[in-house]
């Protein structure tokens, strides 16, 4: 499945972009914005797992393109039980490609797609207070701040807040 906007699209991995994959997501600046289960240092052997995870589920998990190249990842994760008409999203970017608004693509692309072929009504995610970066990303894309979970996140040896947005399929 691949969707697009004209510059940034959303595609399936390729096997060989694992190298890239690992260069660009060994990043300290990247890994403390994440949980903990996005390795740092993350090595070639974490990308080409992560490669054969993201293409044994290729509706959720999805390559960031801009001109040509891979960038980063995105994923659109449905969850179960009584949350089943929801989704979760996390997406990182390489460092190179930071400010030039492709994350605002992505999630918007994501987005729709997930609404229109997920069977699902809304949308969230989970920020940590040190992240205006990605909390920009989210409002620019219609999710709403709903919440903050005070002291409920362990990141760089300290407690923080996490901040809680979502977008609902009728907002949009
Ligand atoms: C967060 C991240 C995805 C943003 O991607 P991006 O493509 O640079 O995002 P965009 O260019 O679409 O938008 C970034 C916005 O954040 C703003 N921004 C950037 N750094 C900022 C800062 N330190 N303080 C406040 N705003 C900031 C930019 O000005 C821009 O907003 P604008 O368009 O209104 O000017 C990227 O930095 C990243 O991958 N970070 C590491 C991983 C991560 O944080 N993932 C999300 C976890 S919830």
């Amino acid at each position: 499945m691949t969707v697009t906007d004209g510059v940034v699209s959303l595609r399936p991995f390729h096997r060989e972009e694992a190298p890239r994959l690992a260069e660009l997501a060994n990043n300290e600046k990247i890994a403390v914005n994440l949980r903990d289960g996005f390795p740092h240092p993350y090595t070639l052997a974490d990308a080409e797992k992560f490669i054969e995870i993201a293409l044994s589920k290729p509706d959720q998990i999805f390559a960031i393109e801009f001109e040509g190249e891979y960038v980063g990842n995105i994923g659109v994760h449905k969850k179960s039980d009584v949350y089943r008409y929801g989704a979760e999203i996390g997406y990182f970017l390489g460092e190179p490609y930071w400010n030039k608004g492709i994350m605002q693509r992505a999630v918007n692309l994501v987005c729709d797609y997930a609404f229109r072929e997920l069977d699902i009504i809304r949308i969230d995610t989970g920020v940590f207070e040190f992240n205006p970066a990605s909390m920009s990303v989210l409002e620019k894309c219609g999710f709403v701040k709903e919440a903050v979970f005070r002291k409920s996140v362990v990141k760089k040896g300290k407690i923080w807040n996490e901040v809680r947005y979502a977008r609902l399929k009728e907002e949009v």
